[in-house]
């Protein structure tokens, strides 16, 4: 694996691989890789010739101080695993070489950043689709691979791709969860012992709802309520919301397959999880 730091660099590598007519798998990650990025590194490694594999903590999308300092980080362990993978060219810039002195460009999404996460989190969805469209550019993959565990950050790329006429394939990976059916994050790891029992309710409280749905419960009010009563007392819950899979419209009833989406703090833990309400 080859491991570049310069975007000029790196544009020359991705367009050496495109002049040989080798299509461009591309996973952008902020680091701390768990199974759930080398799911969309395995993907990648079937849809595409060769794998470029990002890695930058992106300082624009953290709307807390705090959350950006706490953001665990472990590149030694990180290139090992993109190594094993199989992994073609690693990408990981510094911050100076992202946003240098006078940068002042941004990509907002009008709609789509707004309610769920982007209500809680002022900013953030500004900071993703500019360092994804700053990425889609110099890379310029035929392939980005996204996990579906950030259901409203992959609606808001695909909308971003539409929009920009960018000529890429977005994926979209299942959530991928540990064996007790936490959802992988890399924000695990900060989450202390009893915080990590309690956020095991996340889950249950979205299973529930599903479990309802089933069952042929049509009212979103009652979804939610009989999942809400699932939820650790611990938990300082941001939302629980049930919404249309493709527009993220709020939903009264459910009528059709539908997003049943929640996030929560524990402790100083941030963490989101989300099911698609489906009849079988
Ligand atoms: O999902 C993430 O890890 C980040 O939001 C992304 C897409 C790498 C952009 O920084």
């Amino acid at each position: 694996m080859k491991t570049i730091n310069g975007i000029d660099d790196m544009m020359q590598a991705s367009a050496s691989l495109r002049s040989e007519k080798l299509r461009i798998a591309f996973v952008p990650t902020m680091g701390f890789l768990h199974e759930g990025h080398l799911s969309l590194v395995r993907e990648g490694k079937k849809r595409g010739d060769k794998v470029v594999v990002s890695i930058f903590i992106n300082p624009m999308q953290f709307d807390e101080q705090a959350d950006l300092q706490a953001y665990p980080v472990s590149f030694k362990r990180d290139t090992d695993r993109l190594e094993a993978e199989g992994v073609d060219i690693l990408f990981a810039p510094q911050i100076s070489e992202i946003y240098p002195e006078g940068f002042q460009t941004s990509v907002a999404l009008s709609r789509l950043s707004k309610g769920l996460c982007g209500d809680s989190r002022p900013g953030h969805f500004t900071g993703v689709a500019t360092i994804v469209a700053k990425l889609f550019n110099i890379i310029r993959p035929d392939i980005a691979i996204f996990g579906e565990k950030d259901y409203q950050q992959l609606a808001l790329i695909r909308q971003m791709v539409h929009d920009l006429s960018f000529a890429i394939d977005i994926v979209g990976m299942p959530i991928v969860r540990e064996a007790d059916g936490l959802a992988m994050s890399s924000r695990n790891s900060r989450l202390k012992k009893g915080d990590r029992t309690a956020a095991l309710s996340l889950y249950r409280a979205l299973k529930k709802g599903a479990d309802m749905f089933r069952s042929g419960e049509r009212s979103v009010e009652a979804v939610i309520r009989a999942a809400k009563g699932e939820l650790d007392s611990s938990i300082a819950l941001d939302y629980i919301e049930i919404r249309d899979p493709l527009t993220l419209e709020i939903l009264k009833t459910v009528n059709k397959d539908a997003l049943f989406a929640i996030a929560a703090k524990l402790g100083d833990v941030r963490l989101i999880d989300n099911i698609i309400l489906q009849e079988n």
